[in-house]
């Protein structure tokens, strides 16, 4: 096993032996758990999507990758292209942190397209001291023909009344053509919040009803959505409710109407956008025709998973389209991932990747096991009211890797939703499943690591189950 010191977890692509690098992608490229269809990294860890844009013939999406193992070391920004968020092509590195402002990572961030084709990309630079004092730089930068070209940074080291922790900038334009963005940020009294910047000039914080909720905002995004806005963001040290919020960290939406002179957002209560484990920094991009979409990460800072000793971790969630029906924010899977359809199933025994429906109108209790096999499986058991997701028995499982991790409100194998269930749609690749409750009302998110082969699948209730296998 590597020991991941400090000089290896900052190790950069451009001076390692291109012979060491191939041999782990080539020694991942052959891993148990490599995904079909969900975008992946070809070796390193994957976490957030960057980037995510239409350019108007194109789309771009970007992901923080550490090149070397499945830690968070040095990041830098992978690109890929897409005619129709189906079907990507990987165009390599986009960002190297290459620079002094980025020496210890190119963080997350965001991109718009420019009338000339070119990407302004806008990003934090993760620096650090020769103390080890963290320095965030806000940059942006030209990507042109995918090449990238930095300015200088529009914010240098955090501003008076916040930590080291400020970051994430997630831009678009304001009527006026100004580039505006948003920050995560945490206060020096140790609360988290988001800041706005015009044209690169500090306005001051997101006000929100939110004065103390949790201890930093990671990951922040703005945006209208049929007629109202909407602030995403992923909030860390948010305590556990019920069944809500008992990830190790939470993404969620506020829900209201947002005034640009007074910075303020008038919202309702925070929506926690996935009920089940792995999803985090989601960012949302306007399509080709206007449309808002989602991606996220599917995986969680803080935890380990088990294809770290295969040197790889993290993928992204597939594409969903965005809507507000009752004041909820619903998710759907986007419609054009029907092209993966292969043969149509009736009352599928098996599926190891593909989509299934389970259409239940008299909204009866019923139990559905997946990834079945080797003495293992996944349980979706409807009752009650109260749905259950339960992968405690569906293979191995990710851990937390926390000296001290918060008390009473993480688990890692079971998460309850309060819902009347009357349809499921359900995305299995080979080593995640996304269901996607009432049509998108909820979704449950999770990376499943069954034993090789376990692709059965039994059913039991009312309801219609059929699907189809993807090619
Ligand atoms: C969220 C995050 C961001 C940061 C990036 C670094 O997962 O911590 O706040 O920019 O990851 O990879």
């Amino acid at each position: 096993m590597t020991e991941w010191t400090r000089e290896r977890r900052y190790q950069r692509l451009e001076d390692t032996d291109p012979a060491v690098y191939a041999a782990l992608a080539a020694r991942v490229s052959r891993a148990p758990w490599r995904q079909r269809w969900h975008i992946q990294p070809p070796a390193g860890l994957l976490n957030d999507p960057n980037g995510f844009c239409w350019d108007g013939s194109r789309y771009h999406l970007f992901y923080q990758w550490f090149p070397l193992g499945a830690v968070h070391g040095l990041k830098y920004w992978r690109a890929l292209e897409s005619l129709d968020l189906v079907h990507f092509a990987d165009c390599g590195i986009a960002i190297a942190p290459d620079s002094e402002y980025d020496s210890h990572g190119a963080y997350s961030g965001s991109a718009l397209p420019n009338p000339d084709g070119s990407l302004t990309i806008a990003y934090t630079g993760n620096h650090r001291s020769a103390g080890w004092q963290r320095i965030p730089y806000q940059l942006t930068g030209r990507y042109d023909s995918r090449r990238f070209s930095r300015d200088a940074p529009f914010m240098a080291g955090p501003p008076a009344g916040f930590t080291e922790h400020v970051r994430d900038p997630k831009i678009w334009r304001d009527s006026r053509g100004r580039l505006c963005a948003v920050l995560g940020a945490q206060r020096s009294s140790g609360t988290g919040t988001a800041l706005l910047t015009r044209e690169g000039e500090l306005l001051g914080e997101l006000n929100t009803a939110l004065a103390d909720f949790g201890y930093m905002w990671e990951c922040p995004d703005l945006f209208p959505l049929d007629r109202q806005s909407v602030f995403l963001f992923s909030p860390q040290g948010v305590p556990a409710q019920g069944y809500h919020c008992r990830n190790l960290y939470q993404t969620g939406v506020l829900i209201g109407a947002y005034d640009a002179d007074s910075l303020t957002l008038t919202h309702g209560g925070f929506q926690e956008l996935d009920a089940g484990f792995d999803f985090y920094a989601a960012q949302t991009c306007q399509g080709a025709n206007g449309e808002r979409m989602l991606i996220a990460w599917m995986g969680m800072p803080d935890t380990a998973y088990p294809t770290d000793s295969d040197g790889w971790q993290g993928c992204l969630t597939l594409p969903r389209l965005l809507s507000l029906e009752d004041g909820r924010l619903i998710q759907r899977p986007l419609p054009a991932l029907a092209q993966l359809r292969g043969v149509r199933l009736e009352r599928p025994t098996r599926l190891s990747s593909g989509e299934l429906h389970y259409a239940n109108p008299e909204r009866t209790p019923f139990s559905l096991e997946l990834c079945q096999g080797g003495g293992c499986a996944v349980r979706l058991d409807y009752d009650g009211g109260i749905l259950t997701l339960d992968r405690s028995q569906s293979g191995c499982l990710p851990q937390l890797a926390l000296d001290s991790p918060p008390q009473d409100k993480t688990n890692l194998s079971i998460r309850q939703l309060a819902v009347s269930v009357h349809a499921l749609q359900i995305f299995l690749d080979a080593s995640s499943i996304e269901i996607f409750i009432n049509g998108g009302e909820h979704t449950m998110t999770a990376r499943l690591f069954p034993p090789d082969g376990a692709d059965g699948i039994a059913c039991s209730g009312q309801g219609r189950l059929y699907g189809w296998a993807y090619a």
